[in-house]
């Protein structure tokens, strides 16, 4: 008997600080003893990452862009997720569908109907027992200008970091109701902190689920 699998996804603008807590929890399951799928989208399978290039620097309309995002998607369940989960791993995978409903629905005003018709056959699930949907999706949430002054300078920018501050700030309203709609699924962890303030809000929302055990107080 392997443990049931856990499908959590990691949600925020750009420049949020997404990219280091993930890892640390991916220590934390592993010295835990837990299997573990560390992943991201777009991408996470040779052909998804081919998807993620294209939709990430060459120009297209929002249509192109949301079918690229769940082309990418399909194959990164049934060749990465849906495998994983099968086998019991925690699956920490770096954004998932509610970014396409906060950057292309809510910062393009591609759509809602048209992506939630996409996320019903993208995401049915290989037994047909509904909808693969995240067990739990932390939301970084900083102000997009704070954003904006930690992106500033870093990198040369890809086609969404180069938007706007407006652009994002659509971008958290897409995030605000996405959790609106479900909130049990979500943990919001307010982002304009010290990085170790803000480990410990994501680290209690495991530990709060009997996820990972209580840290160790140091001797
Ligand atoms: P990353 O830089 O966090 O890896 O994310 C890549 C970019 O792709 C980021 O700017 C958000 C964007 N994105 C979408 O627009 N829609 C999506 O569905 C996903 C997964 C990412």
């Amino acid at each position: 008997m392997h443990p049931a699998g856990l499908f959590i996804t990691f949600e925020g603008i750009d420049g949020a600080g997404k990219s280091t807590h993930i890892a640390a929890l991916a220590d934390a399951f592993r010295a835990a003893g837990r299997g573990l799928t560390l992943t991201r989208e777009p991408g996470g399978t040779p052909l998804a990452e081919k998807l993620r290039d294209m939709v990430l620097n060459d120009a297209m309309d929002p249509l192109c862009e949301a079918l690229l995002m769940f082309a990418a998607r399909r194959d990164h369940l049934a060749q990465v997720i849906e495998p994983a989960l099968a086998r019991g791993d925690v699956v920490l995978c770096d954004r998932f569908t509610d970014a396409t409903f906060a950057y292309q629905g809510s910062g393009r005003g591609f759509d809602l109907t048209v992506l939630r018709q996409l996320e019903q056959w993208v995401q049915a699930r290989p037994d047909a027992t509904g909808l693969r949907q995240p067990d739990l999706t932390v939301w970084f949430d900083l102000p997009p200008d704070v954003a904006a002054q930690r992106l500033a300078g870093a990198r040369v920018p890809d086609r969404f970091e180069a938007q706007p501050v407006a652009f994002f700030q659509r971008v958290a309203e897409g995030y605000a109701q996405r959790l609106a709609e479900d909130p049990a699924r979500f943990v919001r962890v307010p982002s304009d902190r010290s990085k170790e303030a803000v480990w410990h809000g994501v680290r209690a929302a495991f530990e709060q689920r009997g996820w990972l055990q209580p840290a160790q107080a140091p001797a």
